[in-house]
């Protein structure tokens, strides 16, 4: 998909992704035929894949840095999916998008976010997920401390960033309180890292 990139780190870190990071896992967690918006999307691999997959009827993807998304757009034009997804330069602090998303994503963006800010951007994610529809967060763990750290350095070095890790019981009890309902969970190790990711529906009332 990124076969035509210009920028050859673009190649390199989108073609590794997959080994070092179980979209496989997320990507069964979305419906055939669904709506989808992807928060934080960077270079847009998830959308793409599930694009490819046929489990994507629209895509949505918005990222803060504009580099991520003109390779995002790049890919989809390239891979023949641009009429199924859109991905726009957007922040988080502009608010989360309304849409006709019946899934919600959110893939290894919560730990860039401040910890003071996590808990009301969770509601927020949890605020666009309509009766029936879900929401997909997947983050690094925050426990055994040492793969927090090889993450915290991969972070360092890659994104020169101090991320921010949060357990899943604290993202679980949050998005509760928003009367959404786990229906999955998983934790997974790729190498040194360590991933989780946790599915809720809205039931109807
Ligand atoms: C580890 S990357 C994950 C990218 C993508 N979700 C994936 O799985 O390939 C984290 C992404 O979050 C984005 N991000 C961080 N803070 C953001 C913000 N305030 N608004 C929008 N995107 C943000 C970064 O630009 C980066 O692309």
């Amino acid at each position: 998909m990124y076969r035509r990139e210009p920028n050859a780190r673009v190649r390199l870190f989108q073609g590794l992704r997959p080994h070092i990071c179980p979209l496989e896992d997320v990507m069964e967690q979305v419906p055939v035929g669904s709506r989808v918006l992807d928060v934080g999307c960077g270079a847009g691999l998830f959308l793409l894949l599930l694009a490819r997959q046929g489990r994507v009827d629209k895509g949505y993807g918005f990222d803060v840095a504009a580099p991520a998304i003109q390779a995002a757009q790049r890919a989809a034009r390239d891979s023949g999916l641009a009429d199924c997804l859109d991905f726009q330069v957007r922040s988080i602090e502009d608010g989360i998008p309304s849409g006709p998303w019946n899934v919600v994503s959110v893939v290894d963006v919560i730990h860039h976010v401040p910890s003071p800010h996590q808990r009301s951007f969770v509601a927020s994610l949890c605020d666009r997920v309509p009766v029936g529809g879900r929401l997909i967060i997947k983050d690094m763990v925050s426990r055994p401390y040492w793969r927090a750290l090889a993450n915290q350095m991969h972070d360092l070095v890659l994104a020169r960033q101090w991320v921010h890790h949060v357990g899943p019981d604290q993202v679980d009890a949050w998005v509760a309180s928003h009367g959404l309902r786990r229906i999955y969970n998983s934790r997974i190790d790729r190498w040194w890292y360590g991933h989780w990711t946790m599915v809720y529906e809205r039931p109807s009332l």
